[in-house]
């Protein structure tokens, strides 16, 4: 019997349905799941595919039906489950085999493990795989970090499964060791910035212009025929236009406004803290998630300061569809501008380009939007930041208005637009020549003599407020 191309250990949702994608590819797959009935029934259900798919009841029969070098993908919760696993693994793999973590792994984690690997013969991938169950099944894009020799043995897999831009795999070897789950956790900050936004423009609409989730739902539907065309505002037009059965009303209308999270937006905010790359727009859209899952203490505190019951002009729908584009242009510069610095920072050389390329399908924040932020790093990899790319600045002056107006008349009417104002607010600053920090260091300087910079003068100099020498 022919040796399976690959393996994969942990049948969930997303380990499931990468099994038939790469059964689908023609690549023959051996898998294994802790529970033996979960592998024997999907062996069953997987019709005709079954005859690519090599179920294993134990890991050693798993290792034993792999092609040398053997791959092995994880697909298995992130954390501690995916180091029982490489300690389950190790005693049955031999030199040169890989395992590969599939899972949203804490880049810090997948370095750690690298190293942990290293002297032992094996090597590690630590693989970010964006689209959700749709993606995984049908195809995702993939982020790949660590050696290239390793990449190498499962680039066919990984380009066959992966979505295609244009006939363009999205799917590429970005870096060593974390760089690709580092580029996959600022892929959900990113969502993450992105989701808060459509929501704030959403509550513009329902709150401030009382409209119905049906009528907002046509506005997301026409949007996603122009510049904001991407996958999120597809599926935000079907949710608002998705009825719930149980009661006839708009789904989305009896969904409790209490957003979860997994962890990724929180760490992308995290590095992005430690690199000292401000991702304002990112920090805003977690901090909205934090605070939506109060409840309780929002309820009380309405009761102790009254609803805000704002009343929007029409007007302000026109103004709408370029502040969303402006907001998603900041965040995204954001996001962009954290994998410099981590690039910079661990030395992984990050093709900006080529990660704006493999998001352009497959994954959650999919559009065609990201076609043109490869085009913009493209032409000039250098440029300190995207709201300096020569096509970004036409666009930002175009859109910023819009951002502007409705950030305002939000501010005025008591809606919360966290992430849209500081994807403004970073805007502004970004493009402000005489900031006001000069005021902060003088008081910096008066209550802690930290000392300060002049404008007519090199070196350090303090004030003439006796709190030191000048
Ligand atoms: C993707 C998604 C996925 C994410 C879930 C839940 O790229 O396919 O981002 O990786 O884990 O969407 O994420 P949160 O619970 O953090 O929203």
């Amino acid at each position: 019997m022919t040796k399976a191309e690959i393996g994969l250990i942990g049948l969930g949702v997303m380990g499931s349905n990468l099994a038939l994608n790469i059964a689908e590819k023609g690549q023959k797959i051996a898998v294994f799941n802790r529970t033996t009935s979960r592998t024997t029934a999907f062996a069953k259900d997987a019709g005709a595919l079954s005859d690519m798919i090599v179920p294993c009841e134990t890991i050693e029969e798993l290792a034993k039906a792999i092609r040398p070098p053997r791959p092995i993908i994880l697909m298995v919760q992130a954390g501690a489950a995916v180091d029982e696993q490489i300690a389950h693994l190790k005693p049955v793999l031999q030199a040169n085999d890989i395992i590969i973590d599939a899972g949203n792994a804490n880049f810090r984690d997948t370095v750690r493990r690298f190293k942990e690997l290293e002297g032992t013969g094996l090597t590690f991938i630590g693989m970010g795989v964006s689209g959700g169950e749709e993606g995984a099944r049908h195809g995702p894009s993939i982020m790949v970090g660590g050696a290239e020799e390793s990449y190498a043995r499962v680039e066919p897999t990984l380009t066959a499964i992966s979505a295609k831009y244009n006939g363009e795999p999205c799917s590429a070897w970005l870096g060593p060791d974390g760089a690709g789950h580092f580029v996959k956790t600022i892929h959900n900050g990113i969502e993450y910035a992105d989701m808060q936004m459509i929501a704030e423009i959403y509550g513009i609409l329902r709150d401030g212009l009382g409209m119905k989730a049906k009528e907002i739902g046509e506005i997301f539907h026409g949007w996603n025929k122009g510049r904001l065309n991407s996958y999120l505002i597809e599926i935000t037009a079907n949710v608002l236009a998705a009825e719930d059965p149980k009661t006839g009303r708009p789904v989305v209308d009896v969904i409790l406004d209490r957003a979860g999270q997994k962890g990724t937006g929180k760490w992308s905010v995290i590095e992005a803290q430690t690199l000292g790359v401000p991702a304002t727009a990112i920090e805003a859209a977690v901090a909205a998630r934090v605070i939506s899952s109060m409840k309780d203490e929002r309820l009380k505190a309405e009761a102790a300061y009254g609803i805000a019951a704002p009343k929007l002009g029409k007007e302000v729908v026109a103004d709408l569809e370029l502040a969303l584009f402006a907001g998603k242009i900041s965040a995204y510069a954001q996001g962009f501008a954290v994998m410099s610095a981590a690039s910079r920072e661990f030395n992984w050389n990050l093709p900006l380009p080529t990660i704006a390329k493999i998001w352009r399908a497959g994954c959650i924040i999919r559009s065609q939007f990201l076609g043109t932020i490869a085009e913009a790093f493209g032409k000039d990899a250098s440029v300190p930041n995207l709201l300096m790319a020569p096509a970004f600045i036409g666009m930002m002056k175009e859109a910023s208005p819009a951002l502007r107006r409705v950030v305002a008349r939000a501010a005025e009417a008591g809606l919360p637009v966290p992430a849209l104002a500081s994807a403004l607010a970073y805007f502004d600053a970004y493009r402000q020549g005489r900031g006001t920090s000069n005021l902060i260091q003088g008081q910096r300087d008066f209550f802690g003599a930290h000392g300060f910079e002049r404008i007519d003068a090199e070196g350090a100099h303090h004030g003439p407020w006796g709190s030191g020498a000048e």
